[in-house]
C-alpha cells in the first residue's frame, strides 16, 4: 500500500463470516507497503445469503482478488469460472484472483501447511499417523498435504460425520495408499488413535477468538510427549487444545507460520512478486509480536 489512496489503488481484501480479529489485512498491507504496490487489502464480513453477491461484486467492484475464509471455503467454489487443480481435488478454495473479466479459484491453505512442516526439517511425514479434528475446508487442505507427503494412517473425528466420509471416499480415489478413518466427534476410540498418533491436528473453529475457552478435545483425554500437536487457528497464540498438549510435554505449533505462508502465495497470484524469505521471516516475527500484544490488552 502506497501512503496515498488515489483513484488507481487496486483492491484486495478477505470475505469471511469471522473476521474481525483476521491478521491477514496486517499481512498483506504490510507486504503491498514492503513492495510499494498501489493496492490496499480490506476485509469484508457477510453472511452465507451474502456470499453469491459478494463474489459476483468483485467482477462489478474490479476487485483485483479476495481470500475467501471460515465458513465459505467449499461454498465459495460454486461460484468461480475456473478452479486450479489441487483446489479442486482438496475441493475448497481460499484465494480467488480476478483476472480478464474471469474469476479463478486456489488453494494456498495447502501450500501453507506443507510449507510451515517442511521448513522444520526435524518433522517426518512419511509412514506416521494422524488424528485430525474437524472435516471443513481447512482440514481437507491439510490432509491433502498429509496423503501427498505420504502419511500411513489418518483418523478423522467430525461432530458432522457425513463430511469426514465425503473426503475419505474424494480422497481414496487420489491415494489409494493412505487408510483415512472417519469418526464421530467424542467416539469412545480417540484415545486409543492417540496414544498411536505422531500429529494431532486442530482444524476445528474450536478456541478461536473468541470462543477462547472451547477445546475439540474432551477433558478426561490423555495426550503424552511424542505427539507433534498442531492447531489451526493462530488468535489466540496458545489455545486451550495447544495449552493442553504442551502440559503434556508434546510439540506444539499454531496456525500463525502456516497463515504468513499462506498469504505469501496468495500475494505471488495477485501480484507475481515472491516475497524473500527476509520479509518471511519479518512477518512471521510481527505476527508473534502482535498476537501476544493484542492478547494482553484482550
Ligand atoms: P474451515 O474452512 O476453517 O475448515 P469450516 O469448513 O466451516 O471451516 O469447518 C469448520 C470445522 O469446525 C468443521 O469440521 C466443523 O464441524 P462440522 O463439519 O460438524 O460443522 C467444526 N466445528 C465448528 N464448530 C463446531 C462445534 N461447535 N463443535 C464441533 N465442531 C465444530
Amino acid at each position: 500500500m502506497k501512503t496515498e489512496i488515489n483513484g488507481e489503488t487496486g483492491i484486495m481484501g478477505i470475505i469471511g463470516g469471522n473476521i474481525k480479529k483476521s491478521l491477514s489485512p496486517f499481512l498483506h498491507n504490510t507486504l503491498l507497503k514492503h513492495y510499494s504496490l498501489n493496492d490496499c487489502y480490506f476485509s469484508f464480513q457477510i453472511s452465507a445469503v451474502q456470499l453469491p453477491a459478494a463474489i459476483e461484486g468483485l467482477k462489478t467492484l474490479n476487485i483485483k482478488g479476495v481470500n475467501v475464509t471460515v465458513p465459505f471455503k467449499e461454498k465459495a467454489m460454486e461460484f468461480i469460472d475456473k478452479v486450479e487443480e489441487s483446489a479442486l481435488k482438496i475441493g475448497a478454495i481460499n484465494t480467488i484472483v480476478h483476472k480478464d473479466k474471469l474469476l479463478y479459484g486456489y488453494n494456498t491453505d495447502f501450500i501453507g501447511f506443507k510449507r510451515s512442516l517442511l521448513e522444520k526439517k526435524e518433522i517426518e511425514i512419511k509412514g506416521k499417523s494422524a488424528v485430525v479434528m474437524g472435516a471443513g475446508g481447512a482440514a481437507r487442505a491439510i490432509i491433502y498435504v498429509l496423503c501427498q507427503e505420504g502419511i500411513k494412517e489418518i483418523s478423522i473425528f467430525n461432530r458432522t460425520l457425513d463430511k469426514a466420509g465425503k473426503i475419505e471416499k474424494e480422497y481414496h480415489a487420489f491415494f489409494p495408499d493412505c487408510l483415512i478413518r472417519i469418526f464421530p466427534m467424542g467416539d469412545r476410540c480417540l484415545q486409543d488413535k492417540i496414544n498411536r498418533a505422531d500429529f494431532l491436528i486442530n482444524t476445528t473453529s474450536l478456541g478461536f477468538y473468541p470462543n477462547i475457552d472451547l477445546n475439540p478435545l474432551p477433558e478426561n483425554i490423555l495426550l503424552n510427549q511424542h505427539l507433534i500437536a498442531y492447531d489451526l487457528i493462530y488468535f489466540p497464540a496458545k489455545t486451550s487444545f495447544l495449552r493442553q498438549a504442551e502440559k503434556a510435554g508434546a510439540k506444539i505449533i499454531n496456525g500463525g507460520e502456516m497463515l504468513v505462508y499462506q498469504a505469501v502465495e496468495s500475494f505471488y497470484l495477485w501480484t507475481r512478486i515472491r516475497p524473500d524469505k527476509e520479509i518471511i521471516r519479518e512477518l512471521i516475527h510481527k505476527l508473534h509480536e502482535k498476537n501476544n500484544n493484542s492478547q494482553k490488552t484482550e
